[in-house]
């Protein structure tokens, strides 16, 4: 019998993904395949929760299989699937809906967030959306999820949920626990360091599949403080800027805070800005290569993400049987 812990997460296709999906949970999914069962899903049921382009979002579901394999993702050693494929995650985000407070949800950032951005299409996907993510994870029974920091309210509300639901009928899922990594759970925008790195703000943000020139120039024109004494050093409440880019280095090339500060002792950011820029560089070049191959490949994409779903959906389907038993639903 299979007695591995079991491991979930997800991307929305929303946009191309950047160097914050990656440096924050996306370059720590490898090296979980050997110890954990893992499952890896394009979130795509949940981008439509604001307006998409039909055609961009199904490019973008590409890139994202083949961005996953190309970060290191073996899909012989895990199960990588699109959302909208296993019909399980739909059903029991339904069932959830009736075991979520509308109190809770009132209460999520993202929500409030994204409202205010999009006020012209506030729609019940985008305040729902907590109870799907939390199908999405329970269907699945995992130990872990791991996520940035700015997705832990959701796993948290997930566990909420999860004990409701257990309180009444009995332990029918098992309480999944966040995984959030020390360094690079929350990059924040190279041009404003006060809000975290995304799309929305695309002069700020490093995409997974940019020019090395134009990753280069973001970096040299990222925001840093004035200090001119000994400026290379971490501390986040004043010196945001730079301690963005200290922990991207850090991230980037797995050194410490205390071992960059003190090879940039007394240098100023003229020095360091290019070499954070050229160690991002490095390391997004040989995914972006890899993803650019497979993209060439569909018919091999095709055939991760259909074996993916079927894998996904025998799991998923597993536990839907069981939550539609307990709620009292006539089985088919
Ligand atoms: P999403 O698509 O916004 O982001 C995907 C992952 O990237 C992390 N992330 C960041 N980490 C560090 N710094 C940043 N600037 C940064 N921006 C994004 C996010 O924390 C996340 O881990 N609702 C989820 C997708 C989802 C999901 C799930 C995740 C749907 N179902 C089930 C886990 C399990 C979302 O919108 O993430």
């Amino acid at each position: 019998m299979d007695e591995k812990k079991v491991m979930l997460s997800g991307i929305q296709p929303s946009g191309d993904l950047h160097l914050g999906n990656y440096l924050g949970p996306l370059r720590h999914w490898p090296e979980m395949l050997a110890e954990f069962d893992c499952y890896f899903f394009m979130a795509d049921l949940h981008t439509i929760t604001v307006r998409q382009e039909p055609a961009q979002l199904r490019r973008r579901v590409l890139t994202q299989v083949a961005q996953y394999i190309a970060c290191g993702l073996d899909p012989e050693k895990c199960t990588i699937f699109i959302q909208s494929h296993v019909p399980a995650h739909a059903q029991l985000g339904w069932v959830l809906d009736c075991y979520t407070m509308f109190g809770e949800l009132s209460r999520m950032t993202q929500f409030k967030d994204k409202s205010s951005k999009h006020k012209d299409n506030i729609n019940a996907g985008l305040f729902t959306y907590p109870a799907l993510m939390a199908a999405d994870i329970l269907l699945y029974q995992p130990d872990f999820v791991p996520v940035g920091e700015d997705q832990k309210q959701h796993v948290e509300i997930c566990r909420d949920i999860a004990e409701r639901f257990n309180g009444i009928y009995g332990d029918v899922f098992k309480v999944p626990a966040p995984y959030i990594a020390k360094v690079g759970a929350r990059i924040m925008s190279l041009n404003d360091p006060s809000s975290k790195m995304s799309k929305s703000n695309p002069e700020g943000c490093v995409f997974l599949m940019e020019k090395p020139e134009d990753i280069a120039r973001k970096f040299k024109r990222a925001v840093t403080d004035s200090d001119t004494v000994n400026p290379v050093r971490y501390d986040p409440q004043t010196k945001p800027g730079v301690s963005n880019l200290i922990q991207i280095y850090a991230a980037a090339t797995g050194r410490s805070f205390a071992d960059i500060e003190s090879e940039f002792q007394g240098r100023g950011y003229g020095a360091f800005k290019p070499v954070v820029g050229e160690a991002v560089v490095e390391t997004l070049r040989p995914i972006r290569e890899e993803t650019e191959r497979l993209l060439a490949d569909k018919a091999y994409l095709e055939s991760v993400y259909k074996a993916g779903a079927e894998k996904a959906e025998y799991v998923a389907n597993k536990t839907l049987r069981k939550v539609y038993k307990k709620v009292g639903f006539v089985p088919r």
